[in-house]
């Protein structure tokens, strides 16, 4: 049985007292959340602060990227080995906020998969196709095309260290989000694909939704066979709709 992740990606947002506040909120509705690991991927700056709130509770954390590079001439970049120095669990790779803005290619995305996995975090790969993609019907191509450079670098078992999130780009800061059945269709097939390599990884695979997800739409959403939690964007800056969301996997 796998267990469900709700992990919050807050983006670029939130000051120093709004996180504070936000995560006194997120602690105390804790005891509430009776089978989902739940996780806050917080802007790097933010992460001393964030460690310090955390430690000893059962909320982990992490970072919303890194970068591929161990250490070196990398101005403004962020190294594995300083994410594991302050307690991070978790690193996102290929947020289609990555990928569209910071020009970031599927062989980057796993390159930074693997200098997260080396240095002992838990990356969690974002893949998902934008609107055009969808209209094109060329989902799965694109789905797979993400993956692939994934398991081509370091073959598919190198997943088991790992957490996917489908992302359909369409449904992220939207407010439309892919119907259950829409998002059961890619994440069946994300299974399927890893299957096809090695069964019992495909089996462990925590795969998440991430797109729109609230607490009125998450209960269906992680009730599909193969949707492990989600990746949350804005409902992630609020504490009671993320603890809605954390709860909705009870
Ligand atoms: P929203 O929940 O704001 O749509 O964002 C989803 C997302 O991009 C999480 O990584």
């Amino acid at each position: 049985m796998r267990q469900p992740l709700v992990a919050g990606n807050w983006k670029m947002n939130g000051s120093l007292e709004s996180i504070t506040r936000l995560l006194d909120g997120i602690k105390a509705g804790m005891a509430d959340v009776k089978r989902a690991e739940v996780a806050v991927c917080a802007p790097a700056i933010y992460l001393p602060a964030v460690q310090q709130q955390l430690q000893g509770s059962s909320v982990g954390w992490g970072a919303q990227d890194v970068s591929a590079e161990p250490s070196g001439a990398y101005t403004g970049e962020i190294a594995t080995s300083m994410l594991g120095e302050f307690g991070c669990r978790y690193v996102i790779v290929g947020h289609s906020e990555r990928r569209a803005y910071h020009a970031e290619s599927d062989e980057l995305v796993a390159r930074k998969f693997a200098a997260a996995r080396a240095a002992g975090l838990v990356p969690i790969l974002c893949v998902g196709e934008t609107l055009a993609e969808r209209e094109q019907g060329i989902t799965e191509s694109v789905v797979a095309r993400q993956l692939d450079a994934v398991i081509d670098l370091e073959g598919a078992a190198a997943l088991a260290n790992g957490v996917v999130a489908y992302e359909p780009v369409w449904a992220i800061g939207t407010g439309e989000t892919a119907t259950p059945e829409q998002a059961q269709e890619v994440h069946a097939f994300i299974r399927q694909r890893i299957a096809g390599h090695d069964a019992a990884v495909a089996e462990g695979l925590r795969i998440l939704y991430g797109g729109s997800m609230k607490p009125g739409n998450a209960q269906e959403l992680i009730a599909k066979p193969d949707i492990d939690g989600g990746l949350i964007g804005g409902a992630s800056l609020d504490a009671a709709d993320f603890l809605g969301i954390c709860t909705a996997a009870n």
